[in-house]
């Protein structure tokens, strides 16, 4: 005892008298070249501080997983057993031999991290370039979207030091580029607002969506239609503890009198002052000047707070670059004591265009929100299977879509066409690069390739995780943007209408007093089949058309997944 801590005292009245100790680097993370649509500009500004976050090697991701599983699989003693705060944590957080060691080394170079998770593996520190070019072995540079003329300050290739392998998971923004490449819903003007006819509730679909001046080919839709398409109860939720989180990014906010307008147009029945609540992580801001309403904000507002009808919902106003901002938001519903049950989200890349170690941190932070009872829900992607790349460019084989391959978030692809849906063909969906096949979607991802045979051989990888899980419809969909009427088409609508089924099962579930549905997958795959009715028609493009991606075939496939929900099914499936 008292040689220990003698050994402690010179330990650090070393340090504290003598230079930081050069320590021997080693190559952590890098990139063969410059991404595609990237351009280098030159050195970064040696003075400009960069805002850093460290993740740290978790001590017990594989129990966490474990743990998730066992909550998840209807058939486990454990189903809906969520485990607490301290529980997730405990399996997140780094061991102590990590925090001294990190910390150390940190201190020694006069740097102080702060822990913005609460299991403490995920680090803030503020390091101008130059320090930050000297500390990890990088080339902090600027470098430019050429598509977008947006400047982001990146590095090919950083270092940790030798003795920090295995403590130091890896550093953002680093060698990610991936800035505003997000997928967003394709939106027409349409007109002024007033044009909108009745809308009238029908349980017959042709009745409730085909309106008097609906194109026929490709129909407008709005709540009351989406209604009957899947049998969506309107009676309002009771349960007030139960609430949806719709979270956005990059200054994308929703505007109260887009909502106002829209719920009086298409939700007759509703009270239209009906509005969401609004929290703020990264400094996000929440502009109400109707100028600036972000069309996937709006989108996801109108088409939660319009369907999950009473469910109090919640928009999540991201500031910070983006995608670190995903972790960071991840981190703060994680240390929420009661973090929404059901998650939204419409935001996503290709895989490849994020490190392997940010998208692994990422999917297991949403290993933690699952293991707390959160659903987490993310559209599929819009780009058929050749991602965010643009119709010009070729690609040699199918880009996956991150955080889609995730395999514990639930993907939600697009479909097209009344009554009888077909894929989408810009519905995104795959198999992953970077997680390979979970248990859970064995049979019906076997089956699927059993039926594929050889096409498209050598353009996907057939061991990864296939997605989307899912689907809904995703094409036409009214909203109410800047005060006027749009047509918004995407994954982006899809996500949202399926996010507020979950919630509306959500709400029967603990007002019938059992537990939230929490990580759906082992559910859908299994007992859940059987709630979807399963999408046969449709294929989706590829880059510059050079082949068509996949079809949509009999059971699961990489368009439309297991299908589109059957509420009333979905609700006898849960014994509601
Ligand atoms: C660092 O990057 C700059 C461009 O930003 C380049 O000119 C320079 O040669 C690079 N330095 C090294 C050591 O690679
Ligand atoms: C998961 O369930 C199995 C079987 O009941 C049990 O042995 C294991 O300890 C559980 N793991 C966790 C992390 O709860
Ligand atoms: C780091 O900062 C925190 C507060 O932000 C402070 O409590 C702590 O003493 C600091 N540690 C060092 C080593 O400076
Ligand atoms: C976690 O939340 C608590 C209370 O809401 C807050 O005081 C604390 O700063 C948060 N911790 C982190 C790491 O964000
Ligand atoms: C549904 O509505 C359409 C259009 O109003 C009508 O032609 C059709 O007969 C109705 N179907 C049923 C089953 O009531
Ligand atoms: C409609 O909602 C608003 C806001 O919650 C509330 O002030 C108002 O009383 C409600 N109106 C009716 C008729 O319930
Ligand atoms: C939020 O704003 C405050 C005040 O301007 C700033 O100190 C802080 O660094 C910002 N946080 C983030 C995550 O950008
Ligand atoms: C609203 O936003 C627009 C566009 O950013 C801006 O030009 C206008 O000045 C803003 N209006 C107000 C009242 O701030
Ligand atoms: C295919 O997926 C597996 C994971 O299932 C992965 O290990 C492998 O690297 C992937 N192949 C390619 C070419 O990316
Ligand atoms: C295989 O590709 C052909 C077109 O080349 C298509 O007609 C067929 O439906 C595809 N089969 C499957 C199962 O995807
Ligand atoms: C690919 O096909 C789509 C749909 O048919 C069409 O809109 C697009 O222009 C085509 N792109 C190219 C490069 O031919």
């Amino acid at each position: 005892m008292v040689l220990a801590c003698y050994l402690t005292l010179t330990a650090l009245s070393a340090l504290v008298l003598g230079k930081p100790l050069a320590r021997s680097l080693q190559v952590h993370e890098f990139q063969e070249t410059v991404p595609t649509g990237y351009k280098l500009v030159g050195p970064a500004s040696s003075d400009k501080v960069l805002s850093l976050r460290i993740g740290l090697v978790q001590n017990n991701v594989n129990g966490l997983v474990d743990a998730l599983y066992n909550i998840s699989a209807p058939t486990s003693v454990d189903y809906g057993k969520y485990l607490s705060q301290a529980e997730v944590n405990a399996y997140m957080a780094p061991t102590s031999e990590t925090v001294s060691a990190v910390n150390s080394w940190l201190s020694e170079n006069g740097l102080n991290a702060t822990a913005i998770s609460s299991a403490g593996d995920w680090l803030a520190i503020n390091v101008p370039v130059s320090m930050a070019n000297d500390l990890l072995g990088a080339n902090f540079s600027v470098y430019l979207q050429t598509r977008t003329g947006e400047q982001i300050v990146r590095t090919l290739s950083y270092s940790i030091p030798t003795d920090l392998n295995g403590h130091i998971d890896f550093v953002h923004p680093t060698i990610t580029f991936a800035g505003g490449s997000r997928s967003s819903p394709v939106v027409q003007y349409i007109g002024s607002a007033d044009a909108i006819r009745n809308a009238s509730p029908s349980a017959n679909v042709t009745a409730a969506c085909y309106l008097e001046n609906t194109p026929v080919s490709d129909p407008w839709v709005f709540p009351t239609c989406i209604q009957a398409l899947y049998g969506i109860p309107a009676t309002p939720a009771t349960v007030t503890s139960n609430y949806l989180g719709v979270v956005e990014y990059e200054g994308n906010w929703a505007n109260r009198d887009d909502l106002k307008a829209f719920l009086g147009e298409f939700r007759p029945d509703m009270n239209s002052s009906t509005t969401y609540a609004f929290q703020s992580i990264d400094n996000g801001t929440d502009s109400q000047n109707i100028t600036e309403a972000g069309a996937e904000a709006d989108l996801d507002i109108e088409y939660t707070v319009g369907l999950a009808t009473g469910v109090p919902v919640t928009l999540i106003s991201t500031g910070g670059e983006f995608p670190g901002a995903l972790l960071d938001a991840a981190a703060t519903l994680l240390n929420e004591s009661s973090p929404p049950q059901v998650l939204s989200s419409s935001w996503g890349y290709n895989e490849d265009q994020v490190s392997k170690k940010f998208a692994y941190a990422l999917c297991n932070a949403y290993a933690g929100l699952g293991a707390r009872g959160v659903s987490i829900i993310y559209s599929s992607g819009d780009g058929g299977v050749s991602g965010n790349h643009y119709p010009e460019e070729t690609c040699t084989s199918f880009v996956p879509q991150f955080p889609s391959g995730c395999p514990f978030v639930t993907s939600v692809g697009a479909t097209t066409g009344l009554p009888t849906e077909s894929a989408a063909s810009f519905t995104s969906g795959g198999f992953s690069n970077y997680w390979s096949r979970p248990a859970y979607q064995d049979t019906a991802v076997t089956e699927y390739l059993s039926i594929l045979g050889s096409n498209n051989t050598g353009l996907y990888n057939a061991s990864g995780r296939g997605f989307p899980d899912i689907s809904a419809y995703g094409v036409n969909f009214e909203t109410i943007g800047m005060g006027d009427l749009l047509l918004a088409s995407g994954t982006s609508c899809a996500a949202p209408t399926f996010a507020s089924i979950v919630a509306l099962l959500n709400d029967r579930l603990l007002a019938a007093g059992k537990p939230v549905l929490g990580f759906l997958n082992p559910l859908l795959y299994s007992k859940g089949v059987s709630g979807f009715t399963d999408i046969l028609t449709g294929n989706n493009l590829a880059c510059a058309n050079y082949t068509t991606g996949f079809y949509a075939t009999q059971g699961w496939d990489p368009l439309t997944g297991l299908g589109t929900p059957i509420f009333p099914n979905l609700q006898e499936i849960l014994g509601l």
